[in-house]
């Protein structure tokens, strides 16, 4: 158990998200004091505790306990973090200068001094390995565009990761790397263009870690589909506004769910429904996510060459057998090399791999067979993810039977991993972080030079519109002159997405 009081200011819900990286939430316990009046509000305290605070906080307390005290002094932002932890004290006090005439500037320099203080003393404390130091968010890179786009160098933009957020060198150095890679293809920001998602929330089973929106066909397949029907009827309306308000279209993304779940006949009317809404000439990218190899066959893969998809994920996981059979995928590595073989002799060049590292049952040396057999395949699309444990996957149930991976060991093999992407070739163009990733990690897109994802970049970085169809789509429309993105998601139900989908259209239109 941590009580933190904030003293002079209330970034609890800061402070909140950065102590998660060293207790589990229930742990945590923050009130907050400004100008010497503690909240009466929260009400995760008990009424006499807080009779305590108000005498002595310090003393009173037997548990562990947080003071982060921040003052204005001058022209000087001050914070003193004291941390009282097993009868022991810790203390550190650092300051800023700000600037008085942007309110902004307190927030940003404050909030920043009060997390340094809390991380520096308990990473020290706790001895704990975070190589993303302080760094909670889904997007680090987003920090280095800002950072580039006031004009800052490399090398100072390495100094502020370092220092100001604690990044470890190799982290801050690939935030880099990808940051550069990136670039070009987010900049200059256009408005008039737009990248479209389109989901198909069908998947031939459940796989254990996964929690994105996934019908089982045994019980879901019957409403394949009326779903089309109600995804076309979405995307024709949808695209009268786009039209109507000039939106060329950059990218089309099919993704799951397992899109190739769908059979021919099906595959046509969606089809019919995009050539129709949208000019697919003009687009820079075409992506269809495969997925499960158990689903591809070589009809339905000629008929997508045909229409144009230029990017194809087909997804191992694991090129361990036992490992997919744990994870209820169905499939078997026989059966993914052959689907991949299938699509390059139909003519796709670009082709994506998924892998997932820390699944349950592996070991080392089973992520370095992977990526042996993966590194014959030579795909040109690699992404590599840290399982997380979702808060809706089957896997959290039973995840004390499963993973028993040291935090070592999923370091191991992020690091095999690494080193056989750059032996294929490939460089990393994109990364992300999750919540309840093992390890505090990070998933990161490799491909081979010229075969970026477009699309996986305006996703990740969120300066591109991204209008998505269908149960569980969430669209995002950016406004660059006024630095604000609203999100707008779809219902993820899918007998409720088709009784709903006239609203779908309604709740896009106003944002259009
Ligand atoms: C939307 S899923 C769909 C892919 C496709 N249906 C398939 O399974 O091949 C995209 C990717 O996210 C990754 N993923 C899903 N759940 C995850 C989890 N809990 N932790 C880490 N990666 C996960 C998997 O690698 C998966 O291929
Ligand atoms: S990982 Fe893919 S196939 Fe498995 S349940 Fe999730 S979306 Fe479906």
């Amino acid at each position: 158990m941590i009580k933190v009081v904030c003293k002079g200011h209330d970034y609890s819900y800061e402070i909140k998200e950065l102590l998660k990286l060293f207790y589990n939430l229930e742990e945590i316990i923050v009130l907050t004091e400004i100008e010497g009046t503690l909240d009466m509000n929260t009400t995760l305290i008990e009424a006499d505790l807080k009779k305590d605070l108000k005498k002595d906080l310090e003393e009173v307390l037997k548990e562990d306990l947080i003071v982060s005290d921040m003052e204005i002094l001058g022209d000087r932002i001050q914070v003193t973090t004291k941390v009282y932890y097993e009868g022991k004290k810790y203390e550190v006090t650092e300051n800023k200068v700000y600037d008085s005439e942007q309110p902004l500037s307190i927030k940003k320099i404050g909030k920043n001094l009060v997390k340094r203080g809390i991380f520096q003393l308990l990473k020290s404390i706790k001895k704990t390995y975070l190589p993303w130091g302080f760094l909670v968010g889904i997007r680090p890179t987003k920090i280095v565009h800002e950072l580039m786009e006031e004009g800052k160098g490399k090398e100072e933009i390495l100094a502020i990761l370092q220092e100001e957020y604690f990044l470890q060198e190799e982290k801050s150095q690939l935030l880099i790397s990808v940051a550069e890679r990136e670039h070009p293809f987010i900049y200059p920001i256009d408005e008039n263009k737009v990248s479209i998602y389109i989901s198909i929330p069908f998947c031939p089973t459940r796989c254990v870690y996964c929690s994105f929106p996934s019908n089982p066909l045994k019980q879901w397949g019957h409403l394949q589909d009326q779903y089309i029907e109600a995804l076309c009827r979405e995307i024709e309306e949808t695209a009268k506004v786009l039209q109507l308000k000039g939106k060329e279209i950059e990218n089309i993304y099919i993704g799951g769910g397992t899109p190739s779940t769908l059979n021919i006949p099906q595959l046509k009317e969606l089809f019919k429904c995009l050539e129709g809404a949208f000019n697919l000439k003009a687009l820079k990218e075409f992506t269809f996510e495969g997925g499960r190899p158990d689903t591809i066959d070589e009809e339905q893969l000629k008929f997508l060459k045909e229409k144009g998809i230029s990017r194809l994920s087909i997804n191992p996981q694991t090129m361990n057998d036992c490992t997919l059979e744990t994870i209820g995928r169905n499939h078997t590595v026989e059966e993914l090399k052959k689907a991949f073989n299938l699509a390059k002799k139909v003519g796709f060049d670009n082709i994506n791999m998924d892998i997932i590292i820390g699944l349950p049952g592996e070991d080392a040396s089973m992520v370095r067979n992977t990526m042996e057999e993966l590194k014959k395949l030579q795909p040109a699309n690699l992404t590599v993810h840290t399982l997380a444990v979702k808060r809706a996957s089957k896997l959290k149930d039973e995840k004390e039977n499963y993973l028993k991976n040291e935090e070592e060991e999923i370091l191991e093999m992020l690091e095999i991993t690494k080193a056989y992407a750059a032996e294929m070739g490939l460089v990393p163009y994109y990364m992300y972080r999750q919540k309840h990733m093992l390890g505090h990690l990070e998933n990161i897109g490799y491909c081979k030079p010229g075969y970026e994802g477009i699309y996986n970049i305006q996703i990740m970085e969120e300066k591109q519109t991204i209008v998505a169809f269908g149960a569980g789509g969430v669209s995002k429309f950016v406004y660059p002159k006024e630095n604000r993105l609203e999100r707008v998601p779809n219902i993820k139900n899918l007998e409720q997405y088709l009784v709903r989908v006239d609203e779908m259209v309604e709740r896009k239109k106003s944002y259009l």
